[in-house]
C-alpha cells in the first residue's frame, strides 16, 4: 500500500527551510526604509506569472525561492514608513507570527468546543467594550470593514423592512420600498451592499455633504419626511465615524437622535474612526458611536494588523442572530463533545468555514496593550495634523479639506495654472511620487478638484518621512512645470 500526505517527508530539512524563510522575512522588515516605497514589477517578471499548470513537483526549496525572488520585492508597498495610499495598515511583526500559528493550529472557526473560540469570543467582548456597545452585544470577525459593514445592513434589513425577508426574498409585492440612508461621502461598499441585498441602489439616499464633508443632516431629515410622504420606508441610517476619502466624521449623536426619533436603524461606519476611542484625547470626535444599533471597524487598518481582520458589532444579538443562523441537523449543537460550543459566529454571518483570525488580534492586544495603540494612533493625527499645517502655510500647496483625523487631501497650485490643468498636473504628481519610490500617497476627487490623498494609519512613519515627502514632493512638482513650460 502506497501512502500520500502533504506532510514532508524530511522534517528537518523543512525546519531548516522555515527558519530561513522567517529570517528572510524579518530581514525584509528590518531593512524597509533602505527601499523605495513602492517598485514596479520589470517585465520579466510579470510575465513569469504566466506558468503552465504545474502538475508534477518543484518542491518547497523552489516554491519559496520563486516567492522570494519574485513577489516579495514587487508588493503594494504598504509595509513600508511613507506608504499612506488608501486606508491600509502595514501589519505587524507579532501579528505575522500569531498568523503562522493560527494557520498552524489551524482550527474551524465556526465555533466548537475549543479554546480558539473562546479567544474570538474574547475578542469580540474587548472590541464591544471598546466602541462602547453593552456588554450584550454580539460581533463576529470578519475579512474587513466591506463584509462587517454589509452584516450589520443585512440585520437592519431584516429588522427594518417590515416583513419576513428571508422567507418572502425583498420587496414582495404589496410592500413598501424600503430606504437606506447615507451621505454621499461613505464608502463604495454601501452600493456593493444594498446591491446585494436585493434592496437596489435606487433605495440609497446619498445625502450631500457640508464644507466639512459630514452629512447634512438638515436635508437628511428632510429625505426621510419626503420618502414617507412619498410611501417608501425609511429603514436605516448609515453614519461614518472617518470618512474614506478625508477622515470627516459625521455627526453621530445627532444621527442617533434622528434615529430613535424616526425609527430608524442606526449603523455606523467606523471602519479606522473607531478605534479613535482608544485614544482619551480622539475619543470624543467619535461621541456617539456607542449609541449605534451596529458597528463595523477594521482590526487590519488602525490596529496595523495583517490583513484580513475587520468586526461588526450589534447591540441586538438575537435581531443578529436571526438574520443569519439556520441550524441543519449536520451543524445542531450537542450537548458535549467537539460540537458543544455550537456554531456561533457562523451564525453571525455568512460564512461557515473561517480562519482564526482572533489569534492576531487577541495576542496583539495582550502583547503591545492597548495604551499603545492609542499613542500610534494619536502619533498617527499629530503628524497628519502637522503635514496640513505645513501646508497651510506653504502657498505652493493647497488644501481640499479639513484634517478632522489622519487624512491631509491637498494639490499642488503652482501660479498661473487653471482648474482643468491643476488637475492633471497633480495627477501626474501622484504617479510621479509613487513611481519614483519615494513615498505612496493616493488620490481621489473633491468637489472636482483632483486630491493627493495621505493617509496614515501607519505604526511605521516617523515625522522625518513626512519632511521628506513634502520636500520630495515639491521637487518632482518643479520637474513637472518645468518640463510642461
Ligand atoms: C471608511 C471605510 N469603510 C469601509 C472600508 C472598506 O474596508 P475593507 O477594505 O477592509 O473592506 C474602508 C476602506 O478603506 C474605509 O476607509
Amino acid at each position: 500500500m502506497t501512502h500520500e500526505t502533504l506532510d514532508p517527508d524530511d522534517w528537518e530539512a523543512f525546519r531548516t527551510l522555515g527558519h530561513r524563510m522567517l529570517d528572510d522575512m524579518l530581514d525584509h522588515l528590518v531593512s524597509l526604509d533602505e527601499r523605495p516605497a513602492w517598485q514596479a514589477m520589470p517585465d520579466h517578471v510579470s510575465a513569469s506569472f504566466d506558468e503552465p499548470l504545474p502538475l508534477d513537483p518543484e518542491g518547497a526549496e523552489a516554491a519559496y525561492r520563486a516567492f522570494r525572488d519574485r513577489v516579495l520585492p514587487f508588493s503594494n508597498g504598504n509595509l513600508h514608513p511613507r506608504f499612506w495610499g488608501w486606508v491600509q495598515g502595514n501589519g505587524t511583526p507579532l501579528g505575522m507570527m500569531a498568523d503562522m500559528l493560527a494557520s498552524g493550529l489551524n482550527p474551524h472557526m465556526a465555533g466548537f468546543n475549543q479554546a480558539p473560540a473562546a479567544v474570538e469570543h474574547q475578542v469580540l467582548r474587548w472590541l464591544t467594550e471598546l466602541v462602547g456597545l453593552p456588554p450584550v452585544a454580539t460581533g463576529v470577525l470578519t475579512g474587513g470593514g466591506t463584509m462587517a459593514n454589509i452584516l450589520g445592513l443585512a440585520v437592519a434589513r431584516n429588522t427594518g423592512v417590515g416583513y419576513d425577508v428571508r422567507r418572502l426574498g425583498v420587496n414582495p409585492a404589496g410592500h413598501r420600498g424600503a430606504v437606506v440612508y447615507t451621505s454621499s461621502e461613505t464608502h463604495s461598499w454601501i452600493e456593493k451592499g444594498v446591491e446585494l441585498l436585493g434592496l437596489g441602489s435606487e433605495s440609497l439616499r446619498r445625502i450631500p455633504v457640508d464644507p466639512a464633508y459630514r452629512i447634512d443632516v438638515a436635508r437628511l431629515t428632510r429625505a426621510i419626511t419626503d420618502d414617507r410622504a412619498a410611501g417608501l420606508r425609511p429603514m436605516c441610517i448609515v453614519g461614518s465615524a472617518g470618512t474614506v476619502n478625508t477622515g470627516a466624521i459625521d455627526d453621530l449623536p445627532a444621527l442617533a437622535d434622528l434615529a430613535r426619533k424616526e425609527k430608524l436603524w442606526f449603523h455606523v461606519d467606523g471602519a479606522f474612526g473607531a478605534l479613535a476611542r482608544l485614544s482619551p484625547s480622539l475619543a470624543p470626535l467619535v461621541e456617539g458611536i456607542e449609541r449605534a444599533d451596529s458597528v463595523a471597524l477594521d482590526l487590519h487598518k488602525w490596529i496595523y494588523l495583517p490583513f484580513e481582520v475587520g468586526a461588526v458589532l450589534v447591540r441586538d444579538a438575537e435581531a443578529h442572530r436571526n438574520t443569519f443562523a439556520v441550524t441543519p441537523a449536520y451543524l445542531a449543537q450537542e450537548a458535549r463533545g467537539v460540537a458543544a460550543g455550537g456554531m456561533p459566529f457562523a451564525d453571525r454571518g455568512v460564512e461557515l468555514t473561517r480562519s482564526f483570525r482572533a489569534l492576531k488580534v487577541w495576542m496583539s492586544f495582550k502583547a503591545h496593550g492597548l495604551n499603545q495603540f492609542s499613542r500610534l494612533i494619536e502619533q498617527n493625527v499629530d503628524h497628519a495634523r502637522r503635514l496640513a499645517a505645513l501646508m497651510a502655510a506653504d502657498p505652493a500647496f493647497e488644501l481640499l479639506a479639513p484634517v478632522s483625523l489622519n487624512i491631509v487631501c491637498f494639490r499642488l497650485v503652482p501660479a498661473g495654472v487653471d482648474h482643468a490643468r491643476l488637475n492633471e498636473l497633480n495627477r501626474e504628481l501622484l504617479l510621479r511620487i509613487q513611481e519614483s519610490g519615494l513615498a505612496v500617497p493616493s488620490g481621489t476627487e473633491l468637489a472636482g478638484r483632483f486630491a493627493l490623498r495621505v493617509a496614515i494609519t501607519n505604526h511605521r512613519s516617523r515625522w522625518e518621512d513626512f519632511v521628506a515627502f513634502l520636500d520630495g514632493t515639491k521637487q518632482i512638482g518643479a520637474r513637472l512645470l518645468e518640463e510642461s513650460r
